[in-house]
């Protein structure tokens, strides 16, 4: 009988000992025969460093002498198709779903082998908790994503094998059996008996044992939380495609940001139209007293007011809380700027509307060639305005000063 170990001795796992066991490893069931997955080892102190924090800095992470990361892998797949004329269908969900089940079932017959030769091991599920840090620690392209790391030494511990639930707790015949209230009294009687699960209920001050697991072990909080960050992941390595292809239709009135920023003499100011806290749409401009925008310096927010007028044409009004809380409307923020600002800002604005992930928005804004440097600081003021919104969760957006000056 198996059981996982979470301590090593310092002896080393060799280069030779690792490779016989993956070879043997690679001939376990694979889609198609393709191979949909891909190993990264980690023996170096300091990758090691970096990794931990994403596995909650288990201690094994750091102290085990090799740490696995099993990934699944269409890039090899889809790299390998357009280099011989062949069309590869690969960056959506079921291919993900493929590669990452024949990674997984790559890493368990590593598993059985390297417990076969007397190693041990431990399965660490953080991987898919804290996936970025692991993809930008790897380096991991597009259509790669880690699904299993397993942290290897040879034991410095026997830990005792652990219980399991009967079988016919987990067996069904012919059709799925559905359980009762009496069936899993009987299937979780003896789990629930065990004085290391009798005292984890006592110490953590719980009714039952279930509770540990769904109060404090995993939580629906947290695993909300790392749901959103597990689908971010997916869609940067190009697994799930843009959420929103439809267009939100935009209130009447916005929320808006005022960001503002110089360049050399001149200084600007954007406005940022946010929906769900999210950028919809953004106007910016030079500051110009005279002719243009004037805005106390205090205001660093407002809202953006769409009005439709009688010839079918819209326009757009900034409207602001002063201090002595009248609310002060500048309108025509579309007649304030110089038309090619406003030409492309109606562009980008177009692409935000349509939910393009911030990242690619603001790659894209960045890859524009334009030719004055007029366009060009608008181009970086923009990219700089956007970028504050990437990553930022409600929290952070409250926390940001958006009427700080950025400096080129
Ligand atoms: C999906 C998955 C995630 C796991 N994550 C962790 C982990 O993050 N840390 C850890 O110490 N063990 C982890 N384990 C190991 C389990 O805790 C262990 O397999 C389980 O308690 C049963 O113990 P045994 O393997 O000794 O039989 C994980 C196992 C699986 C399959």
């Amino acid at each position: 009988m198996r059981a996982t170990v979470r301590k090593y001795t310092s002896a080393p796992v060799s280069e030779e000992l690792l490779n016989t066991l993956f070879e043997q490893a690679s001939h376990t069931q694979t889609m198609g025969n393709l191979q949909l997955y891909s190993v990264i080892v980690t023996r170096d102190e300091e990758m090691k460093e970096k990794l931990a924090p994403a596995h909650f800095c288990q201690p094994m992470v750091t102290q085990a002498p090799v740490l696995l990361t099993f990934c699944a892998d269409f890039r090899r797949t889809t790299d390998w198709a357009l280099n011989r004329q062949a069309n590869p269908g690969y960056d959506n969900l079921l291919s993900y779903q493929n590669a990452a089940t024949d990674a997984l079932l790559f890493c368990q017959r590593f598993c059985d082998l390297a417990e076969a030769e007397g190693l041990g091991l431990c399965f660490l599920g953080t991987t898919v908790y804290n996936p970025q840090l692991i993809i930008d620690t790897l380096r991991l392209p597009q259509l790669t994503f880690p699904v299993a790391t397993i942290t290897l030494g040879w034991p410095a511990e026997s830990p005792k094998v652990s219980d399991r639930l009967p079988l016919e707790a987990i067996v069904h015949h012919e059709i799925y059996a559905g359980y009762t209230p009496d069936s899993i009294d009987k299937f979780y009687a003896y789990k629930e008996s065990l004085p290391e699960n009798r005292n984890f209920v006592e110490i953590n001050g719980k009714d039952t044992l279930a509770q540990v697991f769904t109060d404090i072990r995993y939580t629906a909080e947290a695993n909300e939380a790392m749901s959103v960050t597990l689908e971010e992941a997916l869609r940067r390595q190009g697994f799930i495609a843009c959420p929103d292809v439809k267009k939100t239709p935009r209130p009447e009135s916005l929320e808006c940001d005022i960001v503002r920023f110089q360049n050399k003499k001149d200084r600007w100011v954007a406005f940022v139209g946010l929906l769900n806290g999210r950028p919809y749409e953004i106007f910016t401009g030079i500051l110009d007293d005279d002719e243009g925008i004037m805005i106390p310096k205090s205001v660093s927010n407002g809202c953006i007011l769409r009005r439709e007028l009688k010839d079918g044409m819209r326009r757009y009004d900034f409207q602001f809380t002063n201090k002595r809380g009248y609310k002060i409307t500048i309108e025509g923020l579309s007649e304030r700027f110089n038309p090619e600002y406003w030409n492309y800002a109606k562009l980008i604005s177009g692409i935000l509307r349509y939910g393009m992930p911030l990242e690619n928005v603001i790659a894209l804004i960045s890859s524009l060639q334009l030719d004055s440097d007029n366009m060009n600081t608008w181009v970086s003021g923009v990219a700089k305005a956007l970028k504050r919104y990437v990553n930022a969760t409600g929290a952070d957006q409250e926390n940001m000063h958006h009427t700080d000056e950025i400096d080129d």
